[in-house]
């Protein structure tokens, strides 16, 4: 009897090894496969595309979560969001999260649009919840350094309601005029990143 015991947790230990190590092949291939559209390197191909090395845990679950339940759409990140289970999701942000945040240089903008940016910034409060380096916490994002093409689309988004998963985000937004975007979007990008995911 005793030793059926122990032969059977041997089987259970066997089985869940196996199990795990096909879990993580399986999430090895999906990381390749994100690695098509947001870079080998942390830098995203297209300019409308995030970076997502080093952006937090929280945030990147919640954003996998929000594509695949349909409250967040978009053509390319539905379909794949679609064939991710609750662990996978869980599995990506965590790698994805200790990732050190790439450097891509984005330039500063002139001291008019900086100008422009702080003020709106300061009047609708955005440090707030992102925080005085826009480095963001747990599920609210990281702004500095993110690219300045999908910062201008992501805020437009949330103005006209087209990213509809956080009304209060949209409602912010609404609180800016559409001119104030692109500087804001501009002065974000370019500020230097601190302390993003492995650094
Ligand atoms: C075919 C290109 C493509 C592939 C492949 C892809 N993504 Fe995306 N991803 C995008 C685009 C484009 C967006 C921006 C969507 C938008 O504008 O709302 C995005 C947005 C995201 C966001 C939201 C980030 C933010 O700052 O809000 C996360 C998280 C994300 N992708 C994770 C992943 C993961 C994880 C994978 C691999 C399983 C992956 N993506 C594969 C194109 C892609
Ligand atoms: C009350 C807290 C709060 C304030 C104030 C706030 N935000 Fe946010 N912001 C959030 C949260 C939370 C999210 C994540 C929403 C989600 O899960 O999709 C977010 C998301 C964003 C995103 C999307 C980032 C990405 O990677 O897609 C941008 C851009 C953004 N905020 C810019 C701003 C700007 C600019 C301001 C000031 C004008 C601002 N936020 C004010 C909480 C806030």
């Amino acid at each position: 009897m005793r030793q059926a015991v122990i032969g059977l947790g041997l089987l259970v230990a066997a089985i869940s090894t196996g199990s795990h190590s096909a879990f993580a092949d399986e999430i090895a291939d999906k990381i390749q496969l994100c690695a098509g559209c947001h870079g080998e390197n942390g830098i995203p191909q297209q300019k409308t595309t995030p970076v997502i090395w080093g952006q937090n845990q929280g945030y990147l679950y919640i954003q996998l979560r929000d594509f695949k339940r349909g409250a967040r759409k978009n053509d390319q990140m539905s379909a794949i969001a679609e064939g991710l289970s609750k662990d996978d999701m869980k599995a990506l942000a965590a790698h994805f999260s200790g990732l050190k945040w790439p450097s891509i240089q984005q330039p500063s903008p002139s001291k008019d649009v900086t100008k422009h940016a702080l003020t709106v910034i300061g009047s609708i409060g955005c440090t707030s919840c992102h925080l005085d380096q826009y480095q963001g916490d747990s599920t609210t994002p990281r702004l500095a350094g993110q690219q300045a093409a999908y910062l201008l689309k992501t805020m437009t988004d949330f103005r006209d309601h087209s990213r509809a998963n956080n009304p209060g985000m949209s409602d912010l937004m609404n609180a800016a005029q559409p001119a104030d975007l692109d500087p804001i979007a501009q002065y974000l990008a370019s500020l230097t990143v601190i302390g993003g995911g492995g650094q």
